[in-house]
């Protein structure tokens, strides 16, 4: 059984979407979740050393990670994820220049800090319709299968 973080920043509730779909595929796995969210319930980045998957779930803002992430984000600098496993997914708009800017930053920030990166970074057009939901299970199936294998 892997113990996986699941925490995620949301405006309008679409990324909120793909956190719960993806935590309760885990969960339905028999692997242990905590299912966090940047705004309500924050965890002290050193927190992350606890976990053997962590799943960062993000929204965009102006090219980059929303505000309520940006702490954690550089707090992330005193962390070493070695023998972690990262993946990233996040709802996002098509109308701006970049494309879910902040799955890059977060996964670029975890590599730097020593973490293995989880290839597919999920990326959804604004809310998640049924086919996207099935993406997100997909999603976390293949990071399981990836977490299994480490
Ligand atoms: C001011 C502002 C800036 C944004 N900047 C970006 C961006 O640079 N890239 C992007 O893909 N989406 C951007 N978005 C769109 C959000 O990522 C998108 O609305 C997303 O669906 C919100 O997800 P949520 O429902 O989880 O909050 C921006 C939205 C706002 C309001």
């Amino acid at each position: 059984m892997a113990k996986v973080l699941v925490l995620y920043a949301s405006l309008t509730g679409s990324t909120e979407v793909m956190a719960e779909t993806i935590s309760d595929y885990i969960k339905n796995q028999n692997h242990e979740v905590d299912f966090k969210s940047f705004d309500f319930e924050p965890i002290p980045a050193k927190e992350l050393v606890n976990y053997d998957g962590i799943l960062f779930g993000s929204y965009s803002w102006d090219d980059d990670i929303p505000f309520e992430v940006e702490d954690f984000y550089q707090d992330m600098d005193d962390v070493d994820l070695s023998g972690k496993l990262v993946g990233t997914f996040g709802s996002c708009d098509s109308y701006y220049d970049i494309y879910g800017p902040a799955l890059d930053t977060l996964a670029s920030k975890s590599e730097e800090r020593n973490a293995t990166i989880y290839e597919e970074k999920l990326k959804v057009e604004l809310e998640p319709d049924d086919q996207d939901i099935e993406h997100c299970e997909k999603f976390a199936a293949g990071f399981l299968q990836q977490l299994a294998t480490k």
